[in-house]
């Protein structure tokens, strides 16, 4: 990590995803034109709606409708609101498509207790039924309402914070909530567990929120919460209490707390992108986390399931899209080949036009989309619905075209992505789309339950993986960077180390602008080796799909390249003969789990493209030519 990376390391904890939260309470100050400065400054985190609550003299107060906050903030009248205590919202949808009904705040049945949160509640479906049946009257789609009836729930006769506490029990997942009780003007509630969530402390007010420039306004003093920890703020005081393994809670005593604040320096600007000098950067780093939010928010999704038998009884499966996405696609073939014994279609959305011909009514076509408005790849699904055929829809944009137009929806949890070149978003679309391939493996009898119950169990370790990954390649990919001197490289690959490739020279070309060409390794004598020449740069991915890529790294070497093997630490590789020319990078081992490779692999080609980028002097935020969604022809 550079420099100035490192000097706001303390951030990094808190890089979280999908919405943003914050809570502010004074002693004599109306607190709204904060929190809406607030929403401003989390605003990167999700924009699809906009919330607020406040609570004044025993009454709860709620506007909060679908669109950017400056449309909402015009059209509500937000800044009309006043109020010593408010909460808001800025919502990046997971369940429920983004409308005015499943904006945030949430309330109970009653109307008093309103709740923000950021995260997923895996356990929604089973929560939801059994609260429908206890009664309760829910009036939007989304898993946050269900924590305000919860606390409703046990809240009968007992302390606020019991209630909370006994929420948080029935609850699984991440969240970050801000809570009001109406009945407690001066206090915002909070709990945290795994998204990110901090304190901040000015002279007669407190404040929380998702993200420390939201909090700049009030203090630079910061309490930074654990998982597990919840309590509330008043505007001279908190309470901080830690969640006990089989129930119960403890108080945090004052050397705990004393311990978690720290005075920060930041500037707004430096923190709304967690301190790092780019979006990229800091969405790359955000890639354990991106990736586990799409893994719990998928793993017990009943949709996998539906999705699974579609793709199992498909007279034919095509995959479409475009770009990363795309790549992601074909990562999915070659793991639903392996593990369902399916051979699938994959074809770049712009190109289905010239075979849509063939595409009938029993086929399923599986339509991958990060930002779900591609028009390339909307029109793919367009000719494919229009042949009869079925689509199934992934994307990480709730409500956008691609959501609306599928028959089946499957969504990445990778929360908004800022800088134009893909990178959390394509590793989320790898992690849902093997989770589907396993569970298709089950439907087409290639894999037994527990097989891809234990395979999909290996899954969670891939953000712990990931990050030892980001950790080893950053300081190698940086080195490269400096010491690359060439108009243009070949990355080779066989089989999933053939996808990797593909999207790794993506991000070499669009944001270093140097002609990066992936090539299957064993075409690659096929015409490219014409090319290589004394210290002609050559990256190879090597997966343990194949192994027998040593060979032609070898071949490359051997004609002078500069061989560069990228490989899980423990994959065996015949690389005996190998030269002064040829260096093997060593990231964090698989134990020859396939599925893991990805999350593996990809790090280094991303930073490698990123540094470079930098140090050529560019700006990886917005490369030339280019836009985040391309939606012309
Ligand atoms: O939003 P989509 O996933 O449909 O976008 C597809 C491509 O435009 C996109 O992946 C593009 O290739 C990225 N800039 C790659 O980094």
């Amino acid at each position: 990590m550079r420099n100035a990376e490192k000097a706001v390391s303390v951030t990094q904890r808190w890089k979280g995803l999908l919405c943003g939260i914050i809570g502010v309470t004074a002693v004599d100050l109306n607190v709204v034109p904060l929190v809406i400065r607030g929403l401003q400054r989390l605003e990167y985190r999700g924009y699809d709606s906009v919330g607020i609550a406040v609570t004044s003299s025993g009454t709860l107060l709620i506007r909060k409708g679908a669109g950017e906050l400056e449309a909402v903030r015009r059209r509500l009248s937000l800044d009309e609101l006043q109020g010593l205590t408010a909460i808001g919202h800025t919502r990046w949808a997971t369940h429920g498509p983004p409308n005015d009904i499943n904006a945030h705040p949430h309330t109970d049945c009653s109307g008093t207790v309103a709740v923000v949160h950021n995260g997923v509640i895996r356990n929604y479906s089973s929560l939801r039924q059994e609260l429908v049946a206890r009664g309760h009257r829910l009036k939007s789609e989304t898993d946050t309402e269900l924590v305000a009836h919860l606390i409703e729930e046990a809240s009968a006769g007992k302390p606020f914070i019991e209630a909370l506490a006994s929420a948080l029990g029935k609850i699984e997942g991440t969240y970050a909530l801000g809570i009001v009780n109406a009945g407690e003007p001066d206090r915002i509630y909070f709990a945290k567990m795994r998204s990110p969530l901090l304190i901040g402390i000015g002279k007669g007010v407190r404040a929380l929120a998702s993200d420390i420039p939201a909090l700049l306004d009030i203090g630079k003093t910061i309490v930074f919460l654990d998982d597990g920890e919840f309590g509330y703020i008043t505007p001279n005081d908190m309470a901080i209490y830690r969640l006990l393994p089989g129930g119960g809670y403890v108080k945090l005593t004052p050397q705990e707390v004393a311990a978690r604040t720290k005075v920060v320096e930041l500037s707004p600007e430096a923190a709304s992108k967690g301190g790092y000098p780019h979006f990229m950067i800091k969405e790359i780093y955000e890639q354990p986390e991106a990736v586990r939010e799409t893994y719990d928010g998928n793993v017990e999704d009943p949709a996998l399931d539906r999705a699974a038998s579609l793709l199992a009884s498909a007279e034919k499966v095509i995959v479409v899209a475009a770009g990363t996405s795309y790549h992601a696609g074909l990562v999915f073939s070659l793991i639903a080949a392996r593990r369902a014994r399916l051979l699938l279609y994959p074809l770049i959305a712009s190109e289905v036009s010239y075979v849509s011909d063939a595409i009938g009514k029993d086929d399923v076509l599986l339509a991958v989309s990060q930002s779900g408005e591609t028009y390339d790849t909307l029109e793919a699904m367009r000719l494919a619905k229009e042949r009869g055929a079925t689509v199934i829809g992934v994307t990480n944009v709730v409500g956008s075209a691609l959501d609306r137009a599928s028959d089946l929806k499957l969504y990445t949890r990778a929360g908004p992505e800022i800088g134009v070149a893909a990178t959390k978003t394509f590793l989320s679309q790898v992690m849902l789309l093997e989770l589907l391939a396993l569970r298709t493996g089950v439907e087409t009898g290639a894999l037994d339950r527990p097989e891809a119950l234990s395979i999909a169990n290996a899954l969670k370790s891939a953000p712990s993986l990931l990050s030892a990954a980001l950790e080893a390649s950053d300081p190698v990919a940086t080195a490269m960077a400096r010491a690359f001197n060439s108009k243009s490289l070949y990355v080779l690959g066989r089989g999933l180390g053939h996808a990797i490739a593909k999207e790794g020279a993506l991000k070499i070309k669009e944001i270093a602008y140097v002609h990066a060409e992936a090539y299957p390794a064993g075409e690659s004598k096929h015409g490219p080796i014409a090319l290589v020449e004394r210290d002609f740069p050559v990256m190879v991915v090597a997966t343990s799909d194949s192994p027998e890529v040593a060979g032609n790294a070898i071949e490359m070497a051997a004609r002078g390249a500069k061989v560069f093997v990228t490989r899980p630490a423990d994959l065996r590789l015949e690389l005996s003969s190998q030269k002064g020319n040829m260096s093997v990078i060593d990231l964090p081992p698989s134990g020859g789990l396939l599925e893991l490779e990805p999350f593996i692999l990809s790090p280094i080609y991303q930073l490698f493209a990123y540094r470079l980028s930098v140090l050529l002097g560019h700006n990886p935020d917005k490369p030339r030519n280019l836009a985040k969604t391309v939606t012309v022809e």
